[in-house]
């Protein structure tokens, strides 16, 4: 996935005539911070250095997660016309970018970050979009903050970042500032799996219906060492590259999500949890069912439309066979 053009000028624009070796620097020490989970008091963004480094080294692989996981939500919820996004741990206002991009009808986003750093880059991205944009400071870590409502509540790779009772009163207040979706994005690793799970049951439990990824409110049926992830293909630019010292033109990047809405999906079909294996006449595929279960299903030639759609399945589509591919 590519950034929109207009947001990937306005990053390249942000980072001109910053030094690569700077960049290179404050994301190697950026990524430190985030592959440790490191909870010391200090914003991992915390200085101007930090969060071009986002810009550069994290902001294009947040944005294709999020917005896969809005797509995800989207199909399943196509009545769903979000005006007002409110988007929580905001960072440069990654998750409004996307939310521009997947919902049209979205006109206003109120953005709460603690980090001054990310605040000012993310004021002076210009995105090309007419989505007026308010800024907020707040630090979830010492009072949760009052939320007014909004259609669309996001929380994307902030959860990570709290400690468990941060987290669980953030929910809460995010669960009752959503009046339509509530969608929370981690990185894909065991760990941000088993904080979405923990987040699922709380928001389950305050009547959430679940729109993706999981095609019902049961209990996950994965067990560890296995666990619920799913993977984006995101378009690494010049300056991407650089900063990571890289040459390959793009990287994967692992998220997990969760779809908490107050509105009904039309229908919730199989997901699928893994890559589809596909051999001459036969795909097979790793579901998770809306009876809660997860089974592994071989779909052959012989079964005429459904082979037809499964051929096509990717990683994180629903098995929809009223329905192409993908949400
Ligand atoms: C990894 S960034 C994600 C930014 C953005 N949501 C994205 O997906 O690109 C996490 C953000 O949450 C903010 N954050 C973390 N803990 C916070 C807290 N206690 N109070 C306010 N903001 C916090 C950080 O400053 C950072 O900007």
């Amino acid at each position: 996935m590519e950034l929109p053009p207009a947001l990937k000028s306005a990053v390249e624009a942000a980072l001109a005539g910053v030094s690569t070796d700077e960049l290179a620097a404050s994301a190697a020490a950026l990524s430190a911070r985030y592959r440790a989970e490191l909870r010391d008091g200090r914003f991992h963004v915390d200085a101007d250095a930090a969060a071009l480094a986002y810009l550069a080294a994290r902001l294009p692989a947040t944005y294709a997660a999020t917005r896969s996981a809005m797509a995800a939500a989207a199909v399943r919820l196509p009545r769903f016309e979000p005006a007002s996004q409110l988007d929580i741990g905001a960072g440069p206002g990654t998750a409004v970018f996307a939310a521009a991009d997947c919902w049209p009808s979205l006109a206003r986003a109120s953005l709460i970050e603690g980090s001054a750093a990310m605040r000012r880059q993310g004021a002076n991205l210009a995105g090309g979009d007419a989505i007026s944009r308010d800024w907020h400071a707040a630090d979830f870590k010492t009072a949760p903050p009052t939320l007014a409502p909004h259609d669309l509540v996001t929380i994307a790779y902030v959860l990570d970042e709290l400690e468990p009772g941060a987290r669980t009163t953030l929910i809460a207040a995010a669960w009752a500032a959503t009046t339509g979706l509530l969608l929370i994005v981690e990185p894909g690793t065991p760990a941000g799996w088993q904080r979405i799970l923990e987040a699922r049951a709380a928001l389950i439990s305050a009547g959430a219906i679940i729109a993706a990824p999981c095609p019902h409110e049961a209990p996950c049926p994965l067990l560890p060492p296995d666990w619920c992830h799913f993977a984006a293909r995101v378009a690494r630019s010049r300056v991407h590259l650089r900063t990571k010292n890289a040459s390959v033109p793009f990287e994967d990047e692992k998220f997990i999500y969760l779809a908490a809405s107050r509105i009904p999906p039309e229908t919730r079909p199989e997901r699928v949890l893994a890559p589809p294996r596909a051999a001459s006449g036969r795909v097979s595929l790793k579901l998770c069912r809306p009876d809660g279960t997860r089974a592994d299903r071989l779909v052959t030639r012989r079964e005429g439309d459904a082979f037809r759609i499964a051929r096509r399945l990717d990683w994180g589509d629903a098995f929809d066979t009223a329905e192409p591919t993908g949400g």
